[in-house]
């Protein structure tokens, strides 16, 4: 196992009826501002319900936070608090709202443009640069993306999705109430199960290192999103099948299961230039390219390909080679059982978009993905060209 930290400081508030504790949870004498996305959290009356819950305190609004938020989105929430003074932001929402409010809690304390802040985030934002971001909270409405209970965001900028970290940027707290997620369309369900699913094969298919703790912490993700994904998908209501969705999600991406192992991404920077370049929502760029990197890396995760084949999907005959390949057509199989297409023609896409994609990936600088830094643009064409 890897040498390691850990460091979670999220206090999770799990589970329904539990709006009302917010006044607990938001300092007591607090402007705050909230942050949403583009009207569903205000058509659901969600807005109004946590006003009440805030009480006698002052609320401002800061709504239209868009999928894949964009830095000059931010920029202008940024400007929205310097000018009306904020000490607490509460983000309602999904990723999108979540991440973009990490970069405003950042940038509302930093004496200088926003994208300056973006560009310094990798591997980490200088804690000298911003040493006391605003503190923030979020009531989640769409499980997927982990951001709830993570130090990372999102931010799209140009034609081009950054990554964005710093250990300042955990939410405070973050109310996980399953019932606020029964409103998703269907097709941010059936997202929100795949990217859970593929935030845990990043930190899982990769190789051996003794990880046992991390390895079976895994398994437990995957077998339940087997388990419940299409059941959530077509029961949105069923609270317990969601609850267990919820809570995947934050587990899946809240370092627990990536500590003291390797990590992979490849699938998320590739699929984040899907997403810049065609607007694809990120669950399905990563049910395009997951299948076809596991069967272009094969050879290199053959050890792991083969434990997930035994453990997860209990196929237990055959050589490694025959137990990772049906593995693979097996998580082919279940994004497609959602009704998820795993190919980027049934998207319209064809030849022109991987040399597209292969472009923006060297003007980026991916040029060394994946858990050994082996999937270079070349490697990059040959899974696109798989997953045609
Ligand atoms: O904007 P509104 O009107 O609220 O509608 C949203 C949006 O259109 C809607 N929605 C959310 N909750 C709803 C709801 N509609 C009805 N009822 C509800 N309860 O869903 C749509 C998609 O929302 P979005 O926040 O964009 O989705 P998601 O949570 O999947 O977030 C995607 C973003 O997160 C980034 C992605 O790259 C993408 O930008 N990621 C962030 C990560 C992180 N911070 O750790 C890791 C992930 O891998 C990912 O890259
Ligand atoms: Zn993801």
């Amino acid at each position: 196992m890897f040498n390691f930290d850990f460091y979670n400081p999220t206090y999770i508030v799990f589970g329904k009826d539990r709006l009302d504790e917010l006044d607990v949870l938001v300092p007591k004498e607090a402007k705050v501002l909230i942050t949403y996305g583009g009207g569903s959290a205000v058509r659901s009356g969600l807005i109004d319900r946590i006003v009440k819950a805030l009480g006698n305190r002052k609320v401002e609004q800061f709504g239209g936070i868009e999928p894949n938020p964009s830095l000059e989105t931010c920029e202008r929430a940024v400007a929205f608090i310097k000018e009306h003074g904020v000490d607490f932001v509460l983000a309602v929402g999904g990723g999108s709202v979540v991440d973009a409010t990490k970069l405003i809690v950042m940038g509302a304390t930093y004496d200088g443009p926003v994208i300056e802040v973006m560009k310094a985030s990798v591997p980490a934002v200088p804690v000298e640069m911003v040493p006391n971001p605003l503190p923030f909270g979020t009531v989640m409405t769409l499980p997927a993306t982990g951001s709830e209970m993570n130090n990372g965001a999102v931010i799209t900028y140009g034609d081009g999705k950054y990554p964005v970290f710093s250990n300042l940027i955990f939410p405070k707290f973050s109310m996980l109430d399953p019932t606020l997620t029964f409103t998703l369309p269907e097709k941010q369900v059936k997202n929100g199960v795949i990217d859970t699913f593929v935030h845990t094969t990043e930190q899982y298919l990769t190789y051996p290192v003794e990880g046992r703790i991390q390895d079976r912490f895994s398994e437990g993700i995957l077998k339940t999103m087997i388990e419940i994904g299409k059941e959530t998908v077509e029961n949105p209501e069923n609270y317990d099948i969601r609850a267990n969705h919820v809570w995947a999600s934050a587990l899946a991406l809240n370092g627990l299961i990536g500590a003291g192992v390797p990590q992979d991404w490849a699938t998320h920077l590739i699929g984040h230039e899907l997403t810049a370049t065609y607007h694809l929502d990120h669950g399905i760029t990563l049910a395009i390219v997951l299948p076809a990197l596991l069967e272009v890396k094969k050879a290199d995760k053959l050890e792991k390909l083969a434990q997930y084949a035994t453990r997860v999907w209990h196929i237990t005959e055959g050589t490694n080679q025959e137990k990772a390949d049906k593995a693979i057509a097996k998580t082919r199989e279940f994004f497609e059982s959602l009704g998820v297409s795993t190919h980027l023609k049934d998207y319209g896409l064809g030849e022109e978009a991987v040399d597209k994609i292969v472009k923006q990936l060297e003007a980026h600088g991916m040029t060394q993905l994946g858990e050994k830094g082996d999937v270079t643009p070349e490697v990059a064409r040959e899974i696109l060209t798989r997953a045609l």
